[in-house]
C-alpha cells in the first residue's frame, strides 16, 4: 500500500473513533430535560407547596421525563403514561429500591417495613405474608363482619354529631369520621380491639401518637435534600420521631404481650404474624419482636390516612355533581333497596365503583407514589440515570393528562363504565396504588374499605352543603404529607335516610 492511502486510511479510522468517542460520551452523560436550577438549592424552590401540580405543568416544555435537582437530590420525574409503563415494564427492577429520608430511619423502621426496606429475602418473605396469607379475599372475607361493626359505629357517631350540631357550623368533618373507622377497621384486623373512641377529642394514647408519627414522616426535612445536615437534625424531626416511635413501638410491644400471655387465638394479622415460619435460609425462621411490631404500624400508617382522603375527596366531587350524586344514590336504592349496603354489594354497584375509580384517578393520596432509588447506573429511555438518582411517578399528573383522557379535569364517572380500566397495576394511565414489584400491599383490602364507607355513607344520609365556600368544596388547596390532604377540611350536613338495624 502506497504511504498517501495508508495515511488516508489512518486518518478516516482516527475520525471515524474520534466520532465514536464524542457521541458516546454525549450520550453518557445525556440527561433528561428540566428547569435550570440555581447553585446549591437546585429546583428546590420552584416546586411551590403544590409539588405534584407544579411538575404535571413541566410536561408542556421538556416533556414526559423531566429532570431535577432537589437541593444535593438528583431526581427524575414521570409524567406519563407512556413512561411508566416503560418503567414498571422494562426498569422496575433498577428502581425497585426506595429512596429513603432520615425520618424513616428511627428504629430502624426502614430496615422492618415493607414498603421501605431493600429488595430481597426479607421484603419478599413479609410482602408475600401480607399479600398472600392476610390480605387475599379469601382471608378477607373472614373478617367482614368486623368491618361491619367499625362502619356501623362510624353512622352512629356521624348521626349523633349531626344531632348535636343542628347545622351550627355548617356540618359534620366527614374525613374525620371516616378515618376513625378505618383506623378501628385497621385496629380490628391486626390485634382484633377498637383502639379508638371519637367521644373523646383527644382519642386514645395510641391514637394521637399515631397521628404525630404521620405528621413527622410527611414533614419536609431539609436534611434528607442536604446529606451533610443529617447530623444536626435542623428541624427537630428525627428527635421528635424518635420518641414518638419509642412511645406507639411500647403500646403494640404491650398488646402482643397481653395476646401471647392470653393464649388465645384470633382470627387476626397478629396471628399471622406470630405464627410466621420462615425456612431461615433466604427468609427469617421467625419475625423479630422489634419487626412485627413495625410491621403493625406500618400497616396504620398505609391504610388509615388513604382512605380516608379518597372518601373526602370522593364526596367533595359528589356534592359539587348533584346529577352524580343522583346516579350514585339510584343505584345504591335499585340494588340495595331499603337494607344496609353490604360488602357483597360492591360487585353488582358499578356506578360506585366508578366513583371511586374516577376519585383516585384526579386525587391520588400518594401522587408520586413512595419514591424509589436507582440502585445502579442505568439507560432509561436514552437518557443516561445515574446511581442514586431518586425518582417521582407523577401519577397525580398522569391521571389528568389530556393525552390520555377527555375531558381530564371533570368528574365523570360514567368514562369508566364501559372500560375495562382498573387501578391494580396493569392500566398505566391509572396508578393510584402503583405498579411493579413494589405495587401497593393492601388493594384487596383497600377496594373493600373505600367501597363499603362510601357505599354505607351515601345510602343511609341524604348529603347537602350551607354554603359552598364554608363547606371546604371551592377550595381545593392541598398540602403534601404522607399522604396528600385537603387544607379545608370538607363539612357536610348528612340526613338520615333510613335507621341503621
Ligand atoms: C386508598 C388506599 C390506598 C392507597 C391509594 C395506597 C397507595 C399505595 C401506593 C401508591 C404505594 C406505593 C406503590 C409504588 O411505589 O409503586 C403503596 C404501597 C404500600 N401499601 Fe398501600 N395504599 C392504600 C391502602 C393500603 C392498605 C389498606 C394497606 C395495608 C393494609 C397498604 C399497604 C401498603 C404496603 C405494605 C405498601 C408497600 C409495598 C412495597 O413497597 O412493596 N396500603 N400503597
Amino acid at each position: 500500500m502506497e504511504a498517501p492511502t495508508l495515511f488516508l486510511i489512518i486518518l478516516v479510522a482516527t475520525m471515524i473513533m474520534i466520532l465514536k468517542f464524542k457521541k458516546k460520551s454525549n450520550s453518557d452523560n445525556k440527561l433528561p430535560p428540566g428547569p435550570p436550577g440555581r447553585t446549591i438549592f437546585g429546583n428546590l424552590f420552584d416546586l411551590g407547596s403544590m409539588p405534584h401540580r407544579t411538575l404535571a405543568n413541566l410536561k408542556q416544555k421538556y416533556g414526559p421525563v423531566v429532570w431535577l435537582r432537589l437541593g444535593a437530590k438528583n431526581t427524575i420525574v414521570l409524567l406519563n403514561a407512556k413512561s411508566a409503563a416503560e418503567l414498571f415494564k422494562n426498569h422496575d427492577l433498577v428502581f425497585v429500591d426506595r429512596f429513603l429520608n432520615e425520618v424513616m430511619k428511627s428504629h430502624d423502621f426502614h430496615k422492618g417495613s415493607i414498603a421501605l426496606s431493600p429488595y430481597g429475602p426479607f421484603w419478599r418473605s413479609m410482602k408475600r405474608v401480607m399479600t398472600v396469607q392476610m390480605l387475599v379475599n379469601k382471608k378477607i372475607n373472614e373478617t367482614t363482619i368486623v368491618r361491619r361493626k367499625c362502619v356501623d359505629d362510624m353512622l352512629m357517631w356521624i348521626e349523633k354529631e349531626a344531632n348535636q350540631d343542628k347545622t351550627s357550623s355548617g356540618g359534620i368533618h366527614v374525613a374525620r369520621f371516616v378515618f376513625l373507622a378505618s383506623f378501628n377497621m385497621l385496629g380490628n384486623l391486626l390485634l382484633s380491639r377498637d383502639l379508638v373512641d371519637p367521644e373523646s377529642t383527644e382519642g386514645s394514647e395510641f391514637f394521637s401518637t399515631m397521628l404525630k408519627l404521620m405528621e413527622w414522616s410527611g414533614h419536609p426535612n431539609v436534611a434528607d435534600l442536604f446529606p451533610w445536615l443529617k447530623w444536626l437534625d435542623p428541624q427537630g424531626l428525627k428527635r421528635r420521631m424518635n420518641r414518638d416511635l419509642s412511645v406507639a413501638l411500647n403500646i403494640v410491644a404491650e398488646f402482643v404481650k397481653e395476646r401471647k400471655q392470653s393464649g388465645l387465638k384470633k382470627i387476626d394479622f397478629l396471628e399471622v404474624l406470630l405464627e410466621f415460619e420462615g425456612n431461615g435460609v433466604d427468609e427469617p425462621a421467625k419475625i423479630s419482636d422489634h419487626n412485627l411490631n413495625l410491621l403493625i404500624l406500618e400497616t396504620f400508617l398505609a391504610g388509615s390516612e388513604t382512605t380516608s382522603g379518597t372518601i373526602e375527596w370522593a364526596m367533595v366531587e359528589l356534592l359539587s355533581k348533584p346529577e352524580t350524586m343522583i346516579n350514585v344514590k339510584t343505584e345504591l336504592n335499585d340494588i340495595v333497596g331499603p337494607r344496609k349496603f353490604e360488602e357483597n354489594d360492591i360487585d353488582k354497584c358499578k356506578y360506585l365503583q366508578s366513583v371511586l375509580k374516577e376519585t383516585l384517578r384526579l386525587h391520588p393520596p400518594i401522587p408520586f407514589l413512595v419514591p424509589r432509588r436507582a440502585v445502579k447506573d442505568t439507560n432509561f429511555m436514552s437518557y443516561n440515570i445515574p446511581k442514586d438518582t431518586q425518582l417521582f411517578v407523577n401519577v397525580w399528573a398522569i391521571g389528568r393528562d389530556p393525552e390520555h383522557w377527555e375531558e381530564p379535569f371533570s368528574f365523570k364517572p360514567e368514562r369508566f363504565i364501559d372500560s375495562k380500566v382498573d387501578y391494580k397495576g396493569q392500566h398505566f394511565e391509572l396508578l393510584p396504588f402503583g405498579a411493579g414489584r413494589r405495587i401497593c400491599a393492601g388493594i384487596p383490602l383497600a377496594h373493600r374499605m373505600l367501597h363499603l364507607v362510601l357505599g354505607s355513607m351515601l345510602h343511609e344520609f341524604d348529603w347537602e352543603v350551607q354554603d359552598l365556600e364554608a363547606s371546604g368544596i371551592t377550595d381545593n388547596r392541598e398540602r403534601l404529607g404522607v399522604t396528600v390532604r385537603k387544607i379545608v377540611p370538607l363539612k357536610a350536613i348528612p340526613k338520615k335516610v333510613r335507621s341503621i338495624i
